[in-house]
């Protein structure tokens, strides 16, 4: 599929910020340590959702999921053996791993999907799998887990990677003892998964710290959980508005001390926001000053926004720069920038924007999800028509962008 979009800075509205994409990603598939029925609310409409469920159905359970509230109710023995070209789709299915490993002390899988992000190994995930007592054999991209029993463990991330501390917790909720996680991530997905699961009745203490304490329980009870905003969602159209010259852009539903690091940023610079308790209005502003920014993990800024702040870059004089420390391929945007006749080039692991830049029209390839929406971003920027080819990763993970962005006055269609 293949967008199309006529420039315009003109923009202006309202846009309402869906559920958190990374926190539904694991709170699906740790909804099935639950004995009886759960209820989540606010789960967004993205394919990655529909795949999860595709895959909760696919093992036994029954799932109505209509205007973001999704009922999940076991109906048949739960099935371990997941391998399949759904769980290749997203990456997020990788949960499943400590959800089943929680629930049956088993799993048959094969490696996850997601954005080519470069290298993404799952050794922390396996070695803290491992310690629980798990026994793993892999053969070629297949990965089968059993244990007799889940021992509570010790575990010193080397990293606080958000997938490892969360497919941990899954397995350690319901193993036997305590389980200690060092080095944890303190992402607000990370926190949301935690109490998702305190909400079922598990004991974890110390979410939000880089050290987690998890006494196991035998038995996890039903709940109903409504999932917090997606913060990637709300800096993407924070960023658009920054780029817009119409009478202001609210995002709403939002909770904007979980935006620090990008209020700060944007502040810093210049930019006009005002910000309320649960939405944020970005207005025009004159003149910004350059800016340098690191990706880092929680709370610095996030790698998700790297790509999108970027286009921001190409309206500032003088040089710009992003520098990425989280994953090794978080660039894909660039070539397509290029093509646009921006001037950004990169050096390893940082690129540098010689502002301010005319972009104009092209046909670009989308390679990832924030690739996809960095190019939306800069293609409002330009006189013109802009395609942007391979826009179903854009779809994976944004609910409702076309006609979120029509809303704001945006000319933006999909052509299939
Ligand atoms: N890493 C390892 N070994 C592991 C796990 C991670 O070396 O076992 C490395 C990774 O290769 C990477 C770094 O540690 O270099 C960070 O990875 P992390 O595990 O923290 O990231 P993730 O769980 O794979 C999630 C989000 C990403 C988001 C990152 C960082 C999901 C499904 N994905 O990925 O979201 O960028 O945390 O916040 O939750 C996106 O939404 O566009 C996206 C990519």
């Amino acid at each position: 599929m293949r967008l199309k979009i006529r420039g315009k800075r003109r923009l202006q509205g309202v846009v309402e910020i869906s559920g958190s994409k990374n926190s539904a990603v694991a709170i699906l598939p740790a909804a099935i340590l639950a004995d009886d029925p759960v209820t989540i609310r606010n789960i967004p409409d993205i394919n990655d959702v529909r795949t999860l469920i595709f895959i909760l159905q696919e093992i036994g359970y029954c799932v109505n999921y209509s205007n973001n509230v999704l009922n999940i109710k076991q109906i048949a023995n739960i099935n371990y053996d997941i391998r399949s070209q759904e769980v290749k789709k997203l990456r997020g299915s990788y949960y499943f791993m400590g959800a089943l490993l929680g629930k049956l002390r088993k799993i048959k899988t094969c490696s996850s999907g997601g954005c080519n992000l470069g290298n993404r190994p799952i050794n922390y995930h396996l070695d803290g799998f491992q310690k629980f007592g798990v026994s793993i054999s892999e053969f070629d991209d297949e990965l089968w887990m059993k244990a007799k029993r889940l021992e509570g463990t010790r575990i010193d991330l080397e990293f606080p990677s958000v997938g490892a501390t969360i497919n941990l917790m899954l397995a350690a909720v319901k193993a036997k003892g305590v389980t200690q996680i060092n080095n944890a991530a303190i992402e607000p997905e990370v926190i949301e998964v935690g109490n998702f699961l305190c909400s079922m009745g598990a004991k974890i203490q110390g979410l939000g710290t880089t050290s987690l304490i998890i006494i196991g329980v035998k038995r996890l009870s039903g709940t109903d959980y409504t999932i917090g905003f997606d913060r990637i969602e709300a800096g993407t159209y924070i960023i658009l508005g920054t780029l817009a010259k119409g009478r202001g852009i609210t995002v709403k539903n939002i909770d904007p001390s979980k935006l620090t690091t990008l209020l700060d940023l944007l502040q810093g610079i210049g930019c006009n926001l005002t910000v309320g308790e649960s939405e944020i209005t970005v207005f025009p502003a004159e003149t910004l000053r350059n800016f340098s920014i690191i990706t880092k993990p929680y709370p610095g800024f996030p790698t998700d926004l790297g790509q999108l702040i970027t286009v921001l870059m190409f309206l500032i004089e003088g040089e710009s720069s992003l520098k990425e420390t989280i994953f090794s391929n978080r660039f894909s945007h660039v070539r397509e920038l290029q093509k646009m006749g921006a001037s950004i080039t990169t050096v390893d692991d940082t690129l540098y924007v010689s502002g301010p830049c005319e972009l104009k029209p092209a046909t670009l390839v989308a390679h990832d999800l924030r690739c996809a929406a960095s190019l939306i971003l800069a293609a409002t920027l330009c006189r013109g028509i802009t395609f942007i080819d391979n826009i179903d990763v854009l779809l994976r993970g944004y609910e409702n962008p076309v006609q979120k962005l029509k809303n704001l006055g945006l000319s933006i269609d999909i052509i299939p």
